[in-house]
């Protein structure tokens, strides 16, 4: 088993301090996420927005990714680099942002309607939605573990014909950008570790239309669903504080 820091409550108030930033970072990114703007022109808002506000853009140069955001869109299921793709109405787009405030990362990543989504777009980003919070509901549950986040994601994807990613999970977060443990997404066949006070991770799931296997580009980092069917993903940094379970990107 893998050996998962614990935070004391000041390290975690200064991921919370990350955490807000990445908020409202994503937030004003999801008001440029209109038909005709590039994905180039959300890079330029988040790299000089962070820098404006005393953070640091974690993706830029993370080993060697050329960007300050990843974009993901449509077929997408992560990691999208920002370029000069024109946003086209019915198109939907992850923006996922992670921030370093004094030392700290925070990492949260929103999916956007493009102007008017198709149903089945609607369909997936509301499922793709529910996913996260539901496994950080459970999460935040006396005695949880961290296989029950998956095993509560993967019913509900089971349910409505969809699929959950496996080549990508969440993670431990902190001083670092990804610490243990890895936090799978789907069901696991042994129960894993318990979820503690002062363990701060994040929850978020990828979940596709069509099946969960993925393919990367040449590039190395765009990474699109096998079957060219849609994909879209939800994350928040969650703690487990003295109080309970905290989101700290909100
Ligand atoms: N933010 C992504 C995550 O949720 C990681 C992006 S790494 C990058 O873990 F290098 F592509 F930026
Ligand atoms: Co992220
Ligand atoms: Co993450």
């Amino acid at each position: 088993m893998s050996k998962i820091p614990i935070k004391t409550p000041k390290e975690i108030e200064r991921i919370r301090d990350a955490g807000k930033l990445v908020a409202e970072t994503i937030a004003r990114s999801g008001e440029l996420c209109k038909p005709g703007v590039t994905t180039q022109e959300i890079d330029n808002f988040v790299r000089e927005f962070t820098l404006k506000n005393g953070a640091i853009p974690a993706c830029l140069g993370y080993k060697g990714y050329p960007k300050s955001v990843c974009t993901s869109v449509n077929e997408v299921v992560t990691h999208g680099i920002p370029s000069g793709y024109v946003l086209r109405d019915g198109d939907i787009i992850n923006v996922d942002i992670t921030s370093i405030l004094n030392g700290y990362h925070a990492d949260s990543s929103e999916t956007f309607f493009v102007g008017t989504p198709k149903p089945n777009a609607r369909e997936l980003v509301k499922t793709a939605r529910e996913c996260m919070f539901e496994g950080i509901r459970v999460a935040g549950l006396p005695g949880a573990r961290f296989s029950d986040i998956g095993a509560i994601i993967s019913g509900i994807c089971e349910e409505r014909g969809y699929s959950v990613v496996r080549d990508y999970c969440g993670h431990g977060i902190g001083k670092g950008f990804h610490e243990d443990p890895l936090v799978l997404h789907y069901r696991q066949r042994t129960p894993s570790q318990r979820i503690e006070r002062g363990m701060v991770f994040t929850v978020e799931p990828m979940i596709n239309e069509g099946t969960y296997k993925t393919k990367t580009l040449s590039d190395g980092w765009t990474t699109l669903t096998a079957d060219g069917k849609l994909s879209a993903q939800w994350e928040h940094t969650v703690a487990i504080t003295n109080h309970g379970l905290e989101i700290l990107t909100i």
